[in-house]
Order: C-alpha cells, then structure tokens, then sequence
C-alpha cells in the first residue's frame, strides 16, 4: 500500500502529492559508453526545471552539446538556463516542449511534480530522465515504468551514485569477491542542507543510498524498518534510520538528515574477509584488510591498515547524462531505469509506512523480491 496522500496520519506523514495526473544495460561499463552505438549524432534534449540541481543538469547536457531548450516556470529560473546554456531557447511552459520536436526531455522540477510530467512526457513520445525520486508513490512510478516500456521510451531516474566511479569501483571489488561474503552496509547522508517541504528526509535523500544498497546486495530486503524525528516542519520528517533486512543474512542502514552539524556522505560494507569505507566528501574508497577470526573458541579481530583504491576523478552527473544520451542512441535502458527506479519506490513506500507506525516492521510482499 503507498503512502496516504493527506499527509494526515502521524506527525512523520508521507510525502505531499500535488500534480495531476531484455535489452536492460546492467554493466556499469556499458551505462559509461562502450556498449556499440547506433547512431552517431548526440540526441536534443530539453530540460524542464533550472533550479539549484536542474542547473547542473543543464550546465553537462549543455558542455555534451545535447542541450535544445531549457523550460522553467520561474523568472530565476529562465536567467539560470540563459546564464548555464547560452544559446539555447528558453521557455516558460512546459507544453511548449512537449509539443515541440526535440525527442528527450529532462525532468529536474520539484518531486511532487514528476509522476504527472513524465507521464506526459511519455505520452508525448518522449525519452525521459527524471531526477530522483522517480515520483512520491509506488503505483505512480510503477505506472511510469509500464508506459515507458509499452510505449518504446526510454525511461531513467537520477539515482546519480550509481553512475559514481567510486561506487563502481566499489562494485567491481564487491563482484569480483574481494570483501568476501557481504554482511553488513550502512550509508550515512548527512548534512545541514536544503530543507525540502514537499517530501521528508527520506524520499528527498535515501534514494541514492537504497539504489546502490539493492544494487550491492542483488536482492529486494524481506523486511524494512524505520525511525525518525520531525523538528523543523511538523508533519515532515528531518532525520530517519532505516534498517533492511535481506534473505541472505545482509542487514543495512541508512542514516539521512538534513539537520546535522557536518556534512557527511559515507557508505560502509561489512565483508566476511575485508571491509570497505566509500566517503563522498573526501572522495576516497578505503579497502581495510580487516575481519574477524575464531581461535582456540575465541573471536580475535585481525586489524590492518587501510589501503585507498583509485578510480577515476570525473563528474559523476556527466558521466549520467552521458548514459541518457546513449540510451537514446542505442535504445537500451540505462543501468537506472524504470525497473530499478520502482524497486527503490517499494522500498521507500515500506520504510514510509514503518515510520508512521514509529519502527513497526514492514514486510514486502515475495513479488518484491523478484
Ligand atoms: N541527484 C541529486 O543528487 C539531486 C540533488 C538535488 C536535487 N535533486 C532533485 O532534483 C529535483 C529538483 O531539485 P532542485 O533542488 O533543483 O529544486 P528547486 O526548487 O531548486 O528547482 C526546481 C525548479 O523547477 C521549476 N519548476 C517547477 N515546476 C515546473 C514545471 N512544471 N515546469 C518547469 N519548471 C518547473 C522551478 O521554478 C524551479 O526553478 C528534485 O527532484 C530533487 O529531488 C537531485
């Protein structure tokens, strides 16, 4: 069941929701550009949203030479596509775009908008890269998915840490066996930074860190609890602890809050034979050769230092808008599409329900874990 849309049942209510209404590229190499391409000329696209995010959308798609229109409602945000995009054209009505030609259209506009504009989007016949969440309900992004694929769009969300080299990087070490089994994961998202009002801490900065959570583990949890505290807006949550739990053993947190005294993005793997700390701020992945050891009945914890993995130091947000236009020219999913975008959904909407019931598990159901 999604979350109830009067936002009226506890003092964490949901989201508000204003609005009306084989060919899967799963390798992070070929969602970065090695997959061959089918044409070679870059794909138009239009961005609908330049506000503080939607300008760095504009700003990449822009530099890639991919960037048409820019469309925002706003004066300031007009003035922030003329000074980002020189030389594209402006609008003020997102109808415009999607009566116009150029065939892939950005979505970069508050949440509570996205399930009626990419819907429209869709039905216009367009490809469309919305950013996260893919929109404040299960069914609405579920909807989106289906009209994607019945339909022969291309369809991909924000969830820009996946297209992070360091987390790619992490997933290949991961992959190729080198923590040993995974036991434990947590992602703190922490910082005192834009306090949104149409969704709570939880749908506006638990998305990246659930995508790359599922995306570790391969599999849907079983059962997902979560706590919280609303400080600032009664009614919207400010910090939330979610628990995941897996069939196979693996246990996960994630730790987001927008009212805290630093700034910290940071994801932890716990590994049967070694342990590994990725810090976004920093920018540094850590492999510790650490792990746990019984002797004589006894468990001794064997310490080393760490040992800092490189990986490449490009912009994670090109390096997704890259993988758009190359779903456009190829006509392949991108690694973030649809279907990944709804398991996330499911997930928020469990761990939604469990904080209004302050910390009652939530099972999903076993289609999820499909
Ligand atoms: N991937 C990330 O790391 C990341 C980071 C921050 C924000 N975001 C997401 O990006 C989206 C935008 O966030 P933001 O911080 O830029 O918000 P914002 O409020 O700063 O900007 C939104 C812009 O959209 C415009 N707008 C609103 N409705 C519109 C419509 N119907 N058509 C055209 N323009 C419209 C507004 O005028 C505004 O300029 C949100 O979904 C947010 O969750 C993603």
């Amino acid at each position: 069941m999604p979350p109830t849309r009067n936002g009226a049942i506890t003092s964490l209510a949901p989201p508000k929701i204003g609005g009306r209404a084989k060919d899967r590229d799963e390798s992070s190499s070929e969602a970065l550009g090695t997959v061959p391409d089918h044409g070679t000329k870059t794909p138009d696209v239009a961005v609908l949203g330049c506000g503080s995010w939607g300008k760095n959308l504009v700003r990449n798609f822009h530099e890639l030479g991919a960037l048409r229109v820019v469309c925002d409602t706003s004066e300031r945000g007009r003035l922030a596509a003329q000074a980002n995009a020189p030389g594209c054209t402006i609008l003020s009505d997102p109808e415009a775009v999607f009566a116009s030609p150029v065939p892939s259209i950005v979505i970069a506009t508050p949440a509570e908008t996205h399930y009626s504009l990419a819907c429209h989007a869709l039905e216009s016949g367009k490809d469309v890269f919305v950013e996260k969440p893919l929109a404040l309900t299960y069914p609405e992004g579920l909807k989106l998915s289906n009209l994607a694929r019945s339909s022969g769009r291309i369809l991909m969300v924000g969830h820009v840490l996946e297209y992070h080299p360091g987390i790619l990087r992490l997933r290949e070490l991961v992959a190729e066996g080198e923590l040993g089994r995974i036991q434990y994961i947590y992602s703190n998202r922490l910082s005192l930074g834009t306090i949104r009002r149409e969704e709570n801490i939880l749908w506006s900065f638990a998305p990246h860190d659930i995508a790359v959570i599922l995306r570790l583990v391969g599999q849907m949890p079983f059962e997902v609890v979560a706590c919280g505290g609303a400080y600032v807006s009664p009614n919207t949550a400010d910090v939330t602890v979610t628990n995941l739990l897996f069939d196979n053993g693996v246990r996960a947190h994630i730790f987001v809050s927008w009212l805290h005294p630093f700034k910290e993005q940071r994801l932890v793997v716990v590994g049967s034979r070694k342990m590994a700390s990725f810090d976004d701020i920093s920018k540094k992945l850590i492999i510790y050769d650490q792990h746990v050891e019984w002797r004589t009945g006894h468990p001794i914890p064997v310490k080393n230092a760490g040992a800092e993995i490189r990986f490449p130091s490009d912009e994670p947000l090109r390096r997704e808008c890259l993988a758009f236009l190359q779903s456009v020219r190829t006509r392949r999913q991108p690694l973030t599409d649809g279907r990944s975008a709804v398991a996330v959904l499911k997930v928020l909407g469990a761990a939604q329900r469990s904080l209004i019931t302050n910390g009652q598990g939530v099972s999903l159901p076993m289609a999820a874990h499909a």
